[in-house]
């Protein structure tokens, strides 16, 4: 067994010494939540940075597709993905909704547009695609088909920061797109999220909604959550901000290497980069063919594991195969043979910006057919 593990993932933290120079600045003005200095900074850093119109602060990645849907009216059916964290179905069953699972492109993990109209009843009135991996969906397609039937679209673009195709951001597309700046992201605010949208008008309503409803101090135009960002992660999110691009970079390094060690190993295929597109380098997703590579998916999941190297069966199972949405018509296997087929042939490998060389060397090492457990 070796000493040190190799984690899926490692938050990328800013300057202690600069993050408690920000804190006395908190401290010293007593102003720690509802809108502070570093709020209002951090929405406008972001929103240069990432190329987008207005962002609107949340608490997690959760709550702004909550409200995304609440904003936009949605109701009846809502149609998804089932490869996806479940905070997607979530969100979607407590506004109310009903999910509908459309299966997904085997070659993007994204759902597959050509499916979506199939999936279309009176009762239609969103699509929430996910950018899987930060890999962009086909927005066009979505777009036209969206244009067509008069559907919103609101991107969950959890994994997505960042991400542009042609130059132009990825969270520019639909009617709104919601960004998680967990822990576990390519940059983080501790816990935290944010929407993107594309008009003033819209940001003052997001705004009101995510603090109960408030539009000023005596009247409630919505029942609203609280779902506010606080001072103290908005000075986190302002210092890490600037340091995400080196962190990508990182991981840039990092997918290279595993791309050149792993392209020749039979049974063993990876996501291609796409011309056009900056990606992030959110995740490494690799998938096995058990019967070419020798061993099942969760015999090298757990291989690695005994190796102290932990890979994650990320999105494993699909959402519709959770006891709380199996009973719904669109998730039955049949439904959704591509989505099966990725979720249970997925690990993603470690990937973040303090992995070693030697850290690398020693996922390839493991990954690499007939290769045994230890160095
Ligand atoms: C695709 C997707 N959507 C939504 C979320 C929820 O984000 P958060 O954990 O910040 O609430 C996540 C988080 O892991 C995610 O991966």
């Amino acid at each position: 067994m070796y000493d040190k593990q190799i984690t899926v993932t490692s938050p990328l933290l800013p300057d202690l010494e600069e993050f408690n120079l920000m804190l006395k600045e908190i401290w010293d003005s007593k102003w720690i939540t509802n809108n502070g200095q570093f709020h209002k900074q951090l929405e406008k850093n972001l929103a240069e940075y990432l190329g987008v119109p207005f962002v609107s602060l949340f608490t997690n990645g959760t709550l702004p597709l909550l409200t995304a849907l609440q904003a936009l009216r949605v109701t009846g059916e809502v149609i998804t993905t089932p490869y996806s964290f479940v905070a997607t179905t979530h969100c979607i069953w407590w506004s109310g909704c009903k999910p509908v699972f459309v299966d997904i492109d085997p070659h993007t993990g994204n759902i597959d547009p050509e499916k979506l109209e199939a999936a279309i009843t009176p009762k239609t009135t969103a699509i929430m695609p996910v950018h899987v991996y930060g890999k962009p969906c086909d927005t066009k397609r979505i777009q036209e088909i969206a244009d067509k039937y008069g559907l919103k679209v609101i991107y969950d673009a959890a994994h997505a920061f960042g991400v542009k195709v042609n130059g132009e951001s990825i969270l520019n597309a639909g009617d709104m797109s919601t960004l998680s700046f967990h822990a576990t992201k390519v940059y983080n605010t501790l816990e935290g999220g944010a929407m993107v949208m594309h008009d003033e008008a819209t940001k003052k309503r997001i705004d009101y909604l995510k603090n109960f409803g408030f539009a000023g101090e005596t009247e409630v135009i919505a029942p609203g959550i609280n779902s506010k960002m606080d001072e103290v992660r908005a000075a986190y999110g302002i210092l890490n901000l600037r340091q995400v691009d080196a962190a990508i970079e990182a991981r840039h390094q990092v997918a290279i290497k595993y791309r050149a060690a792993l392209q020749k190993v039979d049974g063993i295929t990876f996501m291609d980069e796409e011309c056009g597109v900056q990606h992030n380098y959110s995740y490494f997703p690799i998938f096995v063919d058990a019967e070419k590579y020798g061993l099942t998916r969760d015999e090298l999941y757990f291989k690695m594991k005994a190796a102290n190297v932990l890979g994650r069966r990320y999105f494993y199972p699909l959402i519709s195969e959770f006891s709380t949405y199996r009973g719904l018509p669109s998730a039955t296997k049949e439904n959704l043979p591509n989505a099966h087929k990725m979720a249970d042939s997925v690990i993603c490998l470690p990937m973040h910006h303090s992995l070693s060389d030697e850290d690398v060397e020693r996922v390839i090492h493991i990954v690499l057919k007939n290769e045994t457990s230890t160095l």
